[in-house]
């Protein structure tokens, strides 16, 4: 059975940490989330892998080849001329798919068990079954009302309380056939969620929803994106940390940590990382390789991709500072704030409050503090 990906988007909730590289390459414990993603389908015997791409498509394709390094063999389709949707990608990709397939949004973080999946979509003999998942807020999404034996039976877009009749949303894990692909047009946008679903449930077709308890997280907001590690880091899903595991510390190659230093986990440092006299590191936290923060830093619940390097006295609380950043004595970055790719940060700057300084930025000292 084939899995396809959807890897296109240009995940513009994630700026400017999106800018150069396409969401699912940022990484998550220091791996691109897209490993993570390839490696739950490895899991379920998914080694057939089609990925939809489109938004910075040649940073995918460099990094993952033809997937042999993996263990499965990846095809790309580009949507040559501008995204086409989540169904209208898949779409496009239809004379591949000629037998029952998997579709996965390549920005959620999942267990979801496939197997399992694959069976009730059998038993059910269904054309679609969606992946749907408990929320505790359902006035926020669009959700999948079922009746019995599970058929879907309506779909209701972010309903009022009074409207709420079930709590389940779109998990965006499906399984299709590929005749259902008949009522996508071809070379239009065109979306699951609120094209083809509610259209095959018009036309009489079985579309089954499948809940599930299994962990779920949509990484494409800031807080969702750290949240992924922290709920990584802490155990509630079980993904591929690389490293040596020291206690609830992850520890590349070569790392240097000073005798003052201390690191309280759940945290992963990457290879080569050099963390000075007085640094400490209160997990959750993700440093990539090459890292090096001098002294007296501190650093909490936040990420920090490759080669940044960290001066004195700084505090990063709750942010993502992006690869080949240079921060200066006394810098703060807190509060959901990003800092996209080949920054220089000048001292004493105080960057809060969701700030997002796009890549290649220099601020000069103390530009920026409120
Ligand atoms: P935002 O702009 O922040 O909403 O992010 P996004 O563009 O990634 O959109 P969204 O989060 O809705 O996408 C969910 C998944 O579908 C992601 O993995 C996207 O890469 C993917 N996706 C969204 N739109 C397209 C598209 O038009 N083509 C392809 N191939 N993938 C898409």
């Amino acid at each position: 059975m084939k899995a396809v990906v959807l890897v296109g988007g240009s995940g513009t909730r994630l700026r400017p940490l999106t800018t150069p590289i396409p969401k699912p390459m940022l990484p998550v414990v220091n791996r691109p989330f897209l490993e993570h993603v390839i490696e739950h389908l490895k899991q379920y015997g998914l080694d057939d892998i089609v990925l939809l791409v489109c938004y910075r498509h040649e940073v995918i394709q460099e990094y993952f080849g033809d997937g042999r390094d993996r263990g499965v063999a990846i095809t790309y389709v580009v949507e040559e001329k501008g995204p086409l949707g989540t169904a209208g990608a898949v779409k496009n990709a239809e004379s591949l798919l000629t037998e029952t397939f998997v579709v996965c949004n390549g920005d959620i973080l999942t267990d979801l068990n496939l197997e399992v999946m694959m069976a009730f979509h059998r038993e059910k003999q269904a054309r679609a079954t969606i992946s749907l998942a408990p929320v505790d807020d359902p006035t926020a999404y669009g959700l999948v009302q079922l009746a019995d034996g599970r058929r879907v039976e309506r779909f209701v877009e972010k309903p009022s309380w009074d409207e709420v009749t079930t709590n389940l949303i779109n998990a965006g894990t499906y399984i299709l056939e590929p005749g259902v692909l008949r009522y996508v047009p071809p070379e239009t946008r065109f979306l699951f969620e609120r094209g083809l679903f509610p259209m095959l449930l018009q036309v009489g077709n079985s579309v089954y929803g499948y809940p599930s308890t299994a962990y779920w997280l949509d990484i494409g907001t800031p807080d969702d994106y750290l949240r992924a590690h922290r709920d990584i880091l802490t155990g509630q899903i079980d993904v591929n940390i690389p490293g040596r595991r020291e206690g609830d510390v992850w520890l590349g190659d070569d790392v240097r940590i000073d005798p003052t230093a201390r690191i309280r986990g759940p945290a992963v440092i990457g290879n080569g990382c050099v963390i000075g006299p007085q640094v400490r590191i209160n997990g959750p936290a993700a440093i990539g390789d090459g890292c090096h923060l001098d002294e007296g830093t501190f650093i909490e619940d936040a990420v920090l991709w490759q080669r940044v390097t960290v001066a004195r006295q700084v505090v990063l609380r709750h942010c993502v500072i992006a690869n080949d950043c240079t921060l200066g004595d006394n810098v703060l970055v807190t509060d959901s704030s990003l800092v996209g790719a080949g920054c220089t940060i000048g001292e004493g700057n105080r960057l809060e409050r969701g700030l997002q300084l796009g890549p290649g930025r220099t601020l000069e000292p103390e530009a920026i503090r409120f």
